[in-house]
C-alpha cells in the first residue's frame, strides 16, 4: 500500500499550532497554513497583526513557544536560525537591514559566503534580476535610496539560493517603478522558489499570490486559494 506522502509530496512549508509570546503578551495564536512548492502565499493583515513576528518565528530569530514548522517535511521549529538558513530559508526583513557601511558588492558577498556560494555564480544570478545594482556596485549600502536598498535586500537573499523566500512588506515606502521591478522578479520566481509575501498593498499581493492567509490579532481569520479570496472580507480585516 502506498503512503499518502507518495501521492501528495510534502508541502514546501507547513506550519501548525504556532504560538508566540513577547513576555506575557501572546502575539501569535495557533497559526497554521501550508504552502505548496513553488507557490506564492500572501500573508495579509493590518499593522500589529503579527506578520513580522510570524516571519521571525519561521527564521528562528525568536523561536516559537509552541507549534511545528516543517520545511519539505522536515521539522525545523527547534533548530537555531543559522541551521534554518542553511536548510534553505531566506528572509528579506521589514526595513531591509542592509549593511550601511558595506558596498553593494560586499552586502551580496557576505550573504553568499555564509552559504559557501561566493564563487558559485549565485551572486551573478541574483544581480541579473536587478541590473540596476550593477551601476551601484561600489556604493555603500547606506547611500542607496529605499527602493535600491529593497532590490539589494532581495538580491542578497537570493544570493543564498533559498528554497523558501520570506518577504516582509517589500513595497513599503518604495517608488512605483521599483515596485514594478520587484513584482516582475517575484513573478519570475514562481515555480522555482516558494515565496511567503507579507504585504499591506493588497493589489500587489493579489496579483502575485496563489493562496493567502489573513492574520488578525495573531490568529488566522481567513485563508484559501487566490480564487477563493473574498476582497470584501479581506479588506475588512486589513483596513486601518
Ligand atoms: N520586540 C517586541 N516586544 C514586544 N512586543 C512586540 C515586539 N515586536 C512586536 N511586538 C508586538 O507584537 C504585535 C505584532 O507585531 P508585528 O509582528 O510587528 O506585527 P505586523 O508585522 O503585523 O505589523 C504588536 O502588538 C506589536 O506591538
Ligand atoms: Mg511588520
Amino acid at each position: 500500500m502506498s503512503s499518502p506522502s507518495a501521492i501528495h509530496p510534502p508541502a514546501a512549508l507547513d506550519v501548525s499550532g504556532l504560538d508566540q509570546h513577547y513576555g506575557s503578551a501572546q502575539v501569535l495564536r495557533n497559526v497554521g497554513f501550508s504552502v505548496t512548492p513553488g507557490a506564492c502565499l500572501a500573508v495579509l493583515g493590518r499593522n500589529g497583526a503579527g506578520k513580522t513576528t510570524l516571519l521571525r518565528c519561521l527564521t528562528g530569530l525568536i523561536p516559537a513557544t509552541r507549534g511545528t514548522i516543517r520545511l519539505d517535511g522536515a521539522e525545523i521549529a527547534r533548530l537555531p536560525s543559522d541551521r534554518r538558513a542553511r536548510s534553505g530559508l531566506a528572509i528579506v526583513p521589514q526595513g531591509r537591514e542592509i549593511f550601511a557601511d558595506l558596498s553593494v558588492a560586499e552586502n551580496l558577498r557576505v550573504a553568499a559566503r555564509a552559504h559557501g556560494l561566493e564563487r558559485s555564480g549565485a551572486i551573478e544570478e541574483a544581480v541579473a534580476l536587478f541590473p540596476a545594482l550593477r551601476d551601484l556596485w561600489h556604493r555603500p549600502g547606506g547611500n542607496l535610496s529605499g527602493g535600491q536598498q529593497q532590490q539589494l535586500a532581495i538580491a542578497r537573499a537570493l544570493a543564498t539560493r533559498p528554497r523558501i523566500l520570506l518577504l516582509d512588506e517589500p513595497t513599503e515606502g518604495i517608488q512605483p517603478s521599483i515596485v514594478s521591478a520587484i513584482e516582475a522578479v517575484i513573478e519570475g520566481l514562481k515555480g522555482r522558489i516558494t515565496v511567503l509575501l507579507v504585504e499591506q498593498y493588497l493589489d500587489f499581493a493579489i496579483r502575485l499570490a496563489d493562496a493567502f492567509v489573513v492574520l488578525a490579532r495573531g490568529s488566522v481569520v481567513e485563508q484559501g486559494s487566490a480564487e477563493d479570496l473574498n476582497h470584501e472580507a479581506v479588506s475588512r480585516h486589513i483596513a486601518v
